[in-house]
């Protein structure tokens, strides 16, 4: 059991390096099964969610050496089909990847339904229905995902009826070593999804259009292995932001890329925030109180909806009332109740979310109930005043490398705290 301690009310100062993009390594981690040779890759995040998937990979066979804390060596000539232990795969939401990458590399897949961050529901039909348009045969038996495409898997031309960050990797990857040409239209434009494709290009497929509505996959023989440095984390760059933003601090945010971030960068200059963009650095300076604004949640280039807590807080402290619009999920506020008890006053109704700023949040006890509500509790607990302790804290682990460390060079007076389970359990029963 696992927690944080904050003592608030200090302004971030000094500088932030960002990792490489969980979205981006959960995706190509899995697409380097296509792969006959060794891909060496950096800037991977050390998170736990990385970890899991490594675990999987090894069980099934990769040999993986890890040459520094963010590079790492993957050799998946021998793995096997094997079918990925549920109790992994059920902790976190891209094991769907394997689907993709099983039917590519071997034509069937047995895959446990995905686990996750479930703060709604997150159904993967549109993957399936892509994998089905490309000649496999899928079903859902008893918590698992089976799909065989006869060894022969065909290309298809493929229309998601929503736009998917997932359907659209899980496709791509499938299509790289299939019979003949896949067009997937209604593509999701993700950073994550161009890097991936990048990382496939890089490795000898035909994929072109990644970044545009309409991407289309050449399929090729095989893939040669190669170098890649994964991009930096436009959302962990953006929770730092904010964490600047609702903090009143002065920081610098350094291997990024700027152009990812702008959508977040618009939204915080509206609040009164001053941001100055250099190469692959951000200075982020808030020294009047923040303005009001009004965000809708969309897909890229439009703003995250795996920004909207972090932001959330910094419009609780603003000067009026803010209102956030979730486009992407049915629900994603169960973290305002949270920050509520905090201070903040925000009202919700559906998937809207109305917030009146108030002067000042105070410290308690708070759960992180998924990785981005988690990152926005550790944001209010640096904003507020006295002591927060954030609970759940592995949902925070899943997606922020050494968050604790990180902002501890920025000033912030934070502490990771291991309890034992035995005490923890004491305490809780
Ligand atoms: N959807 C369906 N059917 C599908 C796929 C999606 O109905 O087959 C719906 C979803 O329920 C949702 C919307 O379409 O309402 C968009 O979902 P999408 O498929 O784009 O999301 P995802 O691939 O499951 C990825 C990220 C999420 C991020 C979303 C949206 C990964 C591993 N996860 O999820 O990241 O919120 O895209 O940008 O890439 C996070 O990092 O905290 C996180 C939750």
């Amino acid at each position: 059991m696992v927690k944080y301690m904050i003592q608030g009310g200090v302004p971030l100062r000094g500088t932030v390096n960002i990792s490489g993009a969980k979205n981006a390594a959960v995706a190509i981690l899995p697409a380097t099964l296509l792969v006959d040779g060794v891909c060496h890759l950096d800037n991977v995040p050390d998170i736990s969610d990385v970890r899991l998937l490594l675990d999987i990979l090894r069980d099934m066979g990769a040999k993986i050496r890890r040459l520094s804390p963010n590079s790492l060596e993957i050799d998946n000539t021998h793995v096997r089909n094997i079918i990925a232990p549920i109790e992994l795969v059920r902790r976190f939401r891209a094991s769907y990847y394997l689907i993709g990458a099983e039917l590519g590399r071997f034509g069937s897949a047995k895959v446990a339904l995905p686990g996750g961050c479930n703060f709604s529901d997150r159904p993967i039909d549109q993957h399936l229905k892509g994998f089905r348009s490309m000649g496999a045969q899928v079903d859902l038996k008893n918590g698992y995902v089976v799909a065989d495409a006869h060894g022969h898997l065909g290309g298809g031309h493929i229309f998601p009826d929503m736009v998917s960050v997932g359907a659209t990797i899980n496709i791509i990857i499938a299509a790289v070593l299939a019979e003949g040409t896949t067009i997937i239209e209604n593509c999701a434009k993700e950073p994550h999804v161009v890097d991936l494709a990048s990382f496939l290009n890089a490795m000898g497929a035909r994929i072109s259009g990644a970044g545009t509505d309409t991407i289309k996959v050449r399929g090729v023989r095989s893939l040669h292995g190669g170098s890649y440095t994964i991009i930096p984390d436009q959302i962990e760059a953006g929770t730092y932001m904010a964490a600047a933003a609702a903090t009143g601090g002065d920081i610098q945010i350094c291997n990024i890329i700027p152009r990812h971030l702008e959508c977040i960068t618009a939204k915080l200059r509206e609040m009164g925030v001053k941001i100055t963009e250099f190469d692959d650095t951000l200075r982020v300076q808030r020294t009047t109180p923040l303005r009001p604004t009004t965000v809708k949640t969309m897909v890229y280039p439009g703003f995250p909806t795996d920004m909207q807590p972090q932001i959330a807080v910094c419009m609780a402290l603003a000067r009026g009332a803010s209102l956030i619009t979730e486009g992407i999920y049915d629900t994603r506020f169960r973290y305002t109740g949270e920050l509520n008890r905090m201070g903040a006053n925000i009202q919700v109704d559906s998937k809207i979310a109305v917030i009146n700023g108030v002067d000042g949040l105070h410290g308690c006890s708070v759960r992180a109930f998924d990785l981005r509500a988690g990152a926005a509790m550790v944001i209010a607990g640096l904003a507020a005043s006295d002591t927060t302790v954030v609970e759940d804290v592995h949902y925070i682990e899943r997606g922020y490398e050494d968050i604790v460390g990180k902002l501890q060079g920025l000033g912030a007076m934070i502490k990771r705290i291991e309890t034992p389970d035995g005490r923890a359990a004491q305490q809780a029963g």
